[in-house]
């Protein structure tokens, strides 16, 4: 089969029958900040554990087509010794991988930040397609402040996500090209409004510059939205402002949006979410999720560690796969949470 032809595959897999996509793929440090908020110390076996206990939950695949997975994860297997990316396959769920290695400050452009990984891309993406990765996930950080983004913070990260974009293409893998622009601050949701369409255009430029072909692409970006420590705005408010942006910027040869969650609460994240598909008309890209925290968090806290909560903890997270699900279709209501 040709890499298109594969790509062509693996987005028909990824973007059918209204469903999204599990971050599961936080780092080491970052599992260990989500397990220290239920108590938890983060070890190997305790990952493991909890990870297969998520992608064990029984219907799962009825609402998420994709999972995002830490490379660790590629290589665990559940207690009946199944590879996690097979138990994953089994649900109907396509395996995906988190590419890059972390961020840190960009020389030159004081405030804003840089990701790592590019060196040996190509052969990493190798192992994990052996290991049955179909797409990957790169992220880079743009923090919002009254100088930054920055020109050559908007240059740098844009080169960066293409760059990573096009080497995944040159394997047969399918990028989620991850610009997340950060919630942190005080700034108004018009100030996002404005940094988010920044971001988003100069990341398809690139794109475009670097030859990624956006029909074998998925778009994960952030809501625009005001800075965690302003006044909330309505998610009618959110959904005008976030769809008026991404039809500035986006083409629509790109099949899907699968929105980051980004610190929103569960909640939030499926209320802007269903908003988003009410206020969706002429949008022409299916309008999606790919939450960590927002599907994990309650299920995290469930379990809590203790396998006896399993079930319960199984439960809990797939009420909101399914509502987001709902949510995609428009079809959510705050009182389906009771
Ligand atoms: P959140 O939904 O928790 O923001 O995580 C999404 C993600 O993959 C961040 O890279």
């Amino acid at each position: 089969m040709s890499l298109a032809n594969e790509m062509h595959d693996t987005i028909i897999a990824l973007v059918d029958g209204h469903r999204g996509i599990l971050a599961a793929d936080e780092s080491s440090g970052t599992i260990a900040k989500r397990f220290a908020a239920v108590g938890l110390e983060s070890s190997e076996e305790g990952r493991r554990s909890y990870r297969s206990m998520l992608l064990s939950t029984k219907g799962l695949g009825e609402h998420i087509a994709g999972v995002i997975l830490f490379e660790e994860t590629l290589s665990q297997k559940n207690d009946n010794g199944t590879p996690l990316p097979e138990v994953a396959a089994e649900q109907g769920i396509v395996p995906g991988i988190k590419v890059d290695k972390g961020k840190g400050p960009l020389p030159g452009a004081p405030g804003d930040l840089i990701t790592y990984g590019l060196d040996g891309l190509a052969e990493r993406l190798e192992t994990y397609k052996a290991q049955g990765a179909r797409f990957a996930k790169w992220r880079e950080v743009y923090p919002i402040s009254h100088h930054n983004p920055t020109r050559l913070g908007l240059r740098a990260n844009a080169e960066m996500l293409a760059r990573y974009a096009a080497v995944c293409q040159s394997v047969g893998i399918v990028p989620i090209v991850e610009p997340e622009v950060l919630l942190d601050g005080s700034h108004s949701i018009e100030r996002s409004a404005q940094v988010n369409e920044q971001v988003w255009h100069s990341v398809f430029h690139a794109l475009h510059l670097h030859g990624v072909a956006l029909e074998h692409m998925l778009l994960k970006p952030s809501m625009v939205t005001p800075g965690k420590e302003s006044p909330k705005a309505s998610p009618e408010q959110i959904a005008e402002l976030t769809l008026r942006m991404l039809k500035r910027t986006v083409p629509a040869a790109v099949p899907s949006i699968n929105f980051l969650s980004g610190g929103q609460t569960p909640e939030e994240a499926t209320a802007n979410l269903n908003a988003i598909n009410q206020l969706r008309v002429n949008s022409p890209w299916q309008l999606s999720f790919s939450y960590a925290r927002a599907l994990q968090e309650p299920a995290l806290k469930a379990w809590s560690g203790n396998p006896g909560n399993a079930p319960i903890a199984q439960e809990i997270f797939l009420k909101r796969a399914r509502l987001n699900q709902l949510a995609m279709l428009g079809d959510y209501q705050a009182s389906m949470e009771a």
